[in-house]
């Protein structure tokens, strides 16, 4: 590109700004993924111009008066409470974020919805299938715009994959692999949390990292029709208590399509740090992604070598401004990190608000978030009987 100035999005007409309407922002819970959703919220102005929205940090909920207020101080909420139901009470708020862990899904967000905010529902949907089929079925009859945030299908890389299945470059799908691994828990004398705990966490590693392997094999591959699986916990007693979630899975699945796929995730891999890896194979290629590597993609071509001694994959390094997100950003090969999947998670949203148009395919519905509950379903009962289970979806009742 030659003209430099064109990398950057520089907005449509002066005085564009005073034509955005604001939407409110209600938000449960402001820890690890509430500052996520904030500073992507926050970046939403220099990145989209003009933005679909200006997202407008209304109040933020919590436990603890203190620990709340000061969150609120600290990324800039206008006000805080310690009762998520005052943020549906609030006409200023448009959008309920639900940052909080997994047992405070069901409830706040079909609340929401039923005070008439949109939606954007941290995962896993829910603890279980039936709590999050009822978050679907509840939510859907509503009519909201609802979002479950499946981050990693806005990773340019993820969306520049799945645009290679759309335009046949990468054909019918053989094989996906994936794996998601993580060391936090390596040592048996780290504490408990409630990530270890299934009365809040509803699964360990299987519905915290599984769930996103899940989502992006039916994003990109299709759904699955079997499981066979294992879970395990290597670690069952750790300060603090009792643990009775998994450690780590591994599953085995059929696709609809006649596909094959291997899942696995752990917490207690030394080494890996947020080591989430895919590989597909196709019958015209091969595509590898790797989040630690997360602006490029390894792509082997079948046929597409120049020399026949010099076959293999390539690496395409995904930073221009036609691919995937890129309009927003910087000049090729000024990189964005995992944390900008948000911004384009969170843009996405406000557009289907602003335009009225639909969160899928490309952003994870309340539907996606019950299927992959579903999947997970399956995932826990094979594991417990040893046998190969058939994956069926639910529908919504008339
Ligand atoms: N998309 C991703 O990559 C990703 C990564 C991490 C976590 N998550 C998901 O995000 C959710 C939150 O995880 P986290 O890592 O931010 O957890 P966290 O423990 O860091 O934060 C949870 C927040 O919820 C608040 N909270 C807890 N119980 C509450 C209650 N009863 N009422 C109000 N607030 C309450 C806590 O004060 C805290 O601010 C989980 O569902 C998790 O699975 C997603």
């Amino acid at each position: 590109m030659s003209d430099s100035t064109s990398f950057f999005n520089q907005g449509t007409a002066k005085g564009a700004a005073d034509s955005i309407p604001e939407i409110g922002i209600g938000m449960l819970g402001y820890a690890f993924m509430g500052r996520a959703h904030i500073n992507a919220l926050k970046k939403i102005a220099y990145t989209y111009w003009p933005p679909p929205l200006m997202p407008r940090l209304v109040a933020v909920a919590g436990r603890s008066e203190e620990a709340v207020s000061e969150a609120a101080h600290r990324y800039g909420f206008e006000r805080s409470t310690t009762d998520w139901r005052d943020l549906l009470d609030d006409p200023s708020i448009g959008i309920f974020d639900n940052t909080g862990p997994n047992n405070q899904h069901l409830e706040p967000t079909i609340a929401a919805a039923r005070a008439g905010k949109h939606l954007i529902c941290e995962k896993p949907l829910g603890r279980t299938a039936d709590e999050a089929y009822e978050v679907w079925s509840e939510v859907e009859k509503t009519g909201v715009k609802a979002m479950t945030a499946f981050n990693y299908r806005f990773f340019p890389a993820v969306r520049l994959i799945k645009s290679l299945f759309e335009d046949g470059t990468l054909g019918e799908v053989r094989h996906f692999r994936a794996r998601y691994h993580q060391e936090w828990l390596v040592d048996p004398k780290s504490p408990t949390s409630w990530r270890l705990d299934k009365s809040i966490a509803g699964s360990g590693a299987l519905g915290d990292l599984g769930s996103h392997i899940i989502d992006l094999a039916r994003y990109l591959v299709g759904e699955p029709q079997t499981v066979s699986a294992n879970l395990h916990t290597f670690t069952k007693e750790r300060p603090g208590g009792h643990v009775d979630v998994d450690d780590a899975f591994d599953a085995m699945l059929t696709f609809d399509s006649g596909a094959l796929g291997v899942l696995e995730a752990t917490r207690v891999a030394p080494g890996r740090k947020n080591h989430m890896r895919f590989e597909i194979s196709t019958t015209t290629g091969t595509v590898i992604f790797d989040q630690e590597r997360m602006n490029e993609i390894e792509l082997h071509l079948a046929g597409s070598e120049p020399a026949a001694n010099a076959q293999g994959f390539r690496t395409v390094l995904v930073s221009e401004a036609y691919h995937p997100y890129w309009e927003h950003w910087w000049p090729h090969g000024h990189m964005i990190g995992w944390e900008d999947s948000f911004v384009h998670e969170l843009g996405h949203l406000l557009e289907a608000i602003a335009t009225d148009s639909p969160v899928g395919p490309h952003g994870a519905t309340m539907e996606d978030g019950y299927r992959v509950a579903e999947i997970v379903d399956a995932i826990v009962r094979a594991a417990e009987t040893g046998t190969r289970q058939e994956i069926s979806f639910r529908q919504l009742s008339a």
